[in-house]
């Protein structure tokens, strides 16, 4: 199901602290929207409360089905996935072992761990969106840092995830690395909507459709990457500096 996800009003307290004060967001289907933010914003408090991992007031609807309230597997089996900022994969596991697992939840463990003769299409197309084909083998601890982001990404792939919240998906990542997970980005969310959580300001001008400034627990701006750029208060937020940095050779 490809649906819009209706924000209204989101509020997340811990102890008496306003994590999340009062959010408005409308993604709609097919987005791939960048939510930045200086530290302790409330980005990752916010994608917990969407999938059930916090406990939250307000409302959050994906197409007709409100998610607060509902646990982590019931929002999970509305189609909506995320990743964590580290990746959860199984280290010891194969790749295909791991994409197998994650596609057939509900299957004896015995039979995914067997050696298959036949890769089910879906876990096919997963290593191939993902590049991971050639190294389908690999116990997935030996991966390098990037390829363990993707396998993770690969594992929403397989469970026909519509809407993936992606945690700081290039932190750590290697320039090359960071640019194959722009083009992947781009290539999942053809047909499926993605939010990613990012700091890395060159990488969203790159890959960014639309982009949400958070700052301590609100919106703070709204727009494209031009618009949130040439905000301000977003500026302001950023200490002063660019919020997109300039072209390399342009600064004094
Ligand atoms: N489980 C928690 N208990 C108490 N405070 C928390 C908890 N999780 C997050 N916070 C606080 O909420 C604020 C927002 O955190 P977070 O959502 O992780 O920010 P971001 O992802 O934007 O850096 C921070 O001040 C953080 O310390
Ligand atoms: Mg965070």
């Amino acid at each position: 199901m490809n649906a819009p996800l209706t924000i209204r009003d989101l509020r997340v307290t811990f102890d008496g602290f306003t994590a999340v004060d009062g959010v408005d967001l409308d993604i709609r289907p097919g987005d791939l929207r960048f939510l930045i933010g200086p530290n302790g914003a409330g980005k990752t408090t916010l994608v917990d409360a969407v999938t059930g991992l916090a406990p939250a007031t307000g409302s959050v609807r994906f197409g007709d089905h409100e998610l607060l309230g509902r646990p982590v597997h019931r929002v999970a089996r509305l189609g909506i996935g995320r990743t964590f900022q580290t990746a959860t994969v199984f280290e010891q596991l194969t790749v295909l072992q791991n994409l197998d697992i994650a596609a057939g939840a509900g299957r004896p463990v015995r039979t995914l761990l067997r050696q298959r003769r036949n890769i089910p299409d879906e876990v096919a197309a997963a290593l191939e969106t993902t590049g991971l084909t050639a190294h389908r083998d690999r116990p997935a601890g030996e991966l390098a840092h990037g390829q363990k982001q993707w396998l993770e990404i690969g594992m929403l792939l397989v469970q026909n995830v519509r809407l993936l919240l992606l945690d700081e998906p290039v932190a750590g990542m290697s320039h090359a690395e960071r640019e194959a997970t722009g083009a992947l980005l781009r290539r999942i969310a053809a047909d499926r909507t993605v939010v990613v959580i990012e700091h890395d300001m060159d990488f969203l001008r790159a890959v960014a459709r639309s982009v949400t400034v958070l700052h301590a627990g609100r919106v703070l701006s709204e727009g494209t990457v031009a618009e949130v750029r040439a905000d301000p208060r977003v500026q302001e937020v950023y200490l002063g500096e660019p919020v997109v940095t300039a072209p390399a050779g342009s600064e004094a």
